[in-house]
């Protein structure tokens, strides 16, 4: 997809808050500071028109970005803040859940991991949960400039095994800072959007 014209839209606190319209949505996920407004910028090249932060936490709400006419990407807030009180974690755990479980424009979750690392118990239960709920799910493993390149299928694999993923789930090798997966991701997005 050719990126003419991209602006942020809105931070929902609430369904009444979500865009009206039937725009396709596709929604990140992912650890607090795994990447995820990053990764939403290199998509659109802008360079930070999605809140980043070397602070873990900072998105808090869902925060909708418009992308030409054609879709929304979704930032959630990260989970596994420990940082967060714990009502509030559970506030947000809920809305979270209510928006991926009932909101029919939600076309794809992108589950974004850190290829540095296993994934957490946090990455893990998500997945689960997502696959159990029949959401479909492109997993994104980014920051791979921060490992040498021999090392990125080793790291793939044992990502793949811990979250024994299912082999129709598309997986993509990111780097938001060299723009490495950027075109295969679009690919990924086009074909679940009809687009
Ligand atoms: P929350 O909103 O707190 O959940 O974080 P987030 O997942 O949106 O992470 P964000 O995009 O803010 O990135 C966190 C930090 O990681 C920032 O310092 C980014 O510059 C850095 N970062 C993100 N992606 C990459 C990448 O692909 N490569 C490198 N080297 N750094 C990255
Ligand atoms: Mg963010």
């Amino acid at each position: 997809m050719k990126v003419n014209q991209a602006e942020f839209i809105i931070s929902a606190v609430g369904p009444n808050q979500y865009p009206e319209g039937a725009l396709p949505e596709i929604a990140l996920a992912g650890r607090s500071n795994v990447g995820k407004s990053s990764l939403i910028n290199r998509m659109i090249n802008r360079k930070n028109l999605a809140r980043t932060s070397s602070k873990p936490g900072k998105t808090q709400q869902l925060n909708y970005y418009l992308i030409n006419k054609d879709l929304h990407f979704v930032d959630l807030p990260g989970y596994g803040y420990a940082q967060v009180s714990k009502s509030k974690r559970e506030v947000w755990g809920k809305f979270i859940e209510d928006y991926l479980l009932r909101r029919e424009h939600l076309k794809l979750v992108l589950l974004i991991i850190d290829l540095r690392h296993p994934p957490s118990k946090d990455d893990i239960a998500m997945y689960d949960w997502l696959k159990h709920n029949g959401v479909p799910i492109c997993v994104v493993t980014t920051k791979a400039d921060k490992i040498p390149k021999g090392k990125w299928q080793k790291h793939v694999k044992i990502i793949k095994e811990a979250l024994e993923m299912d082999k129709a789930d598309p997986h993509i090798l990111f780097s938001s800072e060299l723009g490495l997966g950027k075109d295969e991701l679009w690919a990924v997005i086009e074909n679940r959007i009809g687009y």
